[in-house]
């Protein structure tokens, strides 16, 4: 009868909708074959980054970072280090002990970077950053103090020595205005006198992949690669100077700081890209810029999902067909949110009640396509990840011209230490696309900070040495 045609009639739409949301979501899950083209993209890419013809139009810009060795142990003293450019803007003391029993003493706090000081005037955002050491040093004691400071500012710098880095580009969420094309060591320190307070000696700019590696390095001589995953995306890796070509001399090694986030810029990875990535690419910051960043950063994560999820309601797959204002919200599904609602542990009431608190009123039906998507996203993340990472371990064992490598990766972000699947997804990528490699990973435990102190000892060695 015709509650008979009618039941038909529903279980037909749900299943056109569940087979039209498998096949939204199948441009997210790629093969093999995929991956192992966006490893030999990337290494294409290096390969531009590094020589001097194609460099000044390369979208991966190998910068040199002008670290040229691991930690050895003796590395000692008192230093500042600030931390700007990842989830939290820090000012830390480290104390660093060499000898017998090495240890590493830290003290930090963390200060808000108010949204309108990051997309303000660079003056403001110096002024901030030098109010901030001021509070820290009075809450330490220390005003009178000249210490030596390594700042760590992870965002794309061109070096032409440890303590002079121009600032090319900003990424992720700051855009504050009369930085690009300038010393941001020059900027720190003039925002410095201008306080007219206390006196620093800033001796070292450093990318906080660069930190990431030193902390590791200190710990275990292998590391020689260092990796963030977090709310942006990078890494690093002592490369043989004979291949930097934009850097005069040919012994011994250099760390560069690849900027990988800047992959596909050229387009290169536009058959993989999904309108999802599209839209979120066009809503930010910086359109065009950081591709492969907005597609496995903790930044973006959260925006490729809620661009799903607007779609999949407007289709009337979702609450109802209803999109909420929290919906409409840029940046509401932070890393720590996805995280919640991957976790295994979690019963599927619980994802509703974090969808609750994010003011999204969902069904059961609803949270289980919730966490589907979310899956899938943070699931290509650590895939594509897992590609680049496995470029760089080839290249460096071709550099060695080795049939086998066994190497260690300092790994720090918030998305590899808070996400329950990315780590693992991503290291299982890196196996299966670099099989003559062993690839190791190392949590580093506040890797920026205290690398940036290791490297400001180096620095301050090499000027002792220098001046003797
Ligand atoms: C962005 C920055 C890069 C940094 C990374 C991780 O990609 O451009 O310098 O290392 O984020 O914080």
């Amino acid at each position: 009868g015709k509650g008979a045609a009618m039941v038909t009639a529903v279980a037909y739409r749900l299943a056109d909708q569940s087979r039209q949301i498998t096949e939204t979501l199948a441009e997210f899950r790629l093969t093999n074959e995929q991956l192992l083209e966006v490893k030999k993209r990337m290494r294409t890419e290096i390969q531009n980054g590094l020589s001097k013809s194609t460099q000044d139009s390369a979208t991966v810009k190998m910068l040199p970072t002008f670290v040229q060795s691991t930690p050895d142990g003796t590395e000692h003293g008192d230093f500042l280090a600030l931390d700007l450019g990842g989830t939290n803007f820090r000012v830390l003391l480290v104390k660093i002990r060499s000898g017998k029993r090495r240890t590493v003493e830290m003290h930090n706090k963390i200060y808000a970077i108010p949204l309108e000081v990051m997309q303000g005037t660079g003056e403001e955002l110096f002024d901030h950053i030098v109010q901030c050491i001021s509070d820290f040093l009075d809450y330490m004691g220390m005003k009178n103090t000249r210490l030596p400071l390594g700042f760590t500012f992870s965002f794309p710098c061109r070096q032409t020595s440890l303590d002079a880095g121009i600032l090319v580009t900003w990424t992720k969420g700051f855009k504050a205005t009369d930085c690009e094309g300038e010393d941001v060591v020059g900027l720190l320190r003039e925002a410095i006198k201008r306080r007219e307070e206390f006196d620093l000696d800033v001796v070292a700019v450093v990318n906080d992949t660069v930190g990431t590696m030193m902390t590791c390095a200190y710990e275990e001589s292998t590391c020689e690669i260092g990796l963030i995953a977090g709310t942006g995306s990078n890494a690093c890796y002592m490369e043989e100077m004979r291949n930097i070509e934009t850097v005069e001399g040919d012994e011994g090694q250099m760390c560069v700081n690849m900027e990988w986030g800047g992959f596909g810029d050229n387009g290169c990875l536009d058959d993989i890209r999904t309108e999802y990535d599209r839209t979120v690419d066009d809503l930010s910051l910086n359109p065009g810029k950081q591709r492969y960043e907005k597609m496995c950063s903790g930044m973006y994560l959260g925006e490729i999902v809620r661009n799903i999820l607007i779609d999949m309601t407007k289709k009337g797959f979702l609450f109802r067909g209803q999109i909420s204002e929290t919906l409409k919200t840029r940046g509401i599904f932070e890393t720590k949110f996805l995280s919640q609602i991957e976790s295994d542990r979690l019963a599927l009431l619980q994802v509703r009640s974090i969808l609750q608190h994010l003011g999204l009123d969902s069904s059961c039906d609803d949270s289980i396509i919730v966490k589907e998507v979310c899956g899938v996203v943070s699931h290509r993340a650590a895939q594509i990840c897992g590609a680049g990472m496995a470029a760089v371990v080839d290249k460096i064992r071709e550099n060695r011209g080795l049939d086998h490598l066994k190497i260690t990766v300092g790994v720090d972000g918030t998305l590899y230490k808070l996400h329950p699947h990315f780590s693992q997804i991503m290291h299982q990528t890196v196996n299966e696309l670099a099989p003559q490699c062993n690839v190791n990973f190392l949590l580093s435990e506040d890797g920026s900070g205290k690398g940036a102190a290791l490297i400001t000892a180096v620095g301050c060695r090499l000027r002792q040495e220098l001046n003797s």
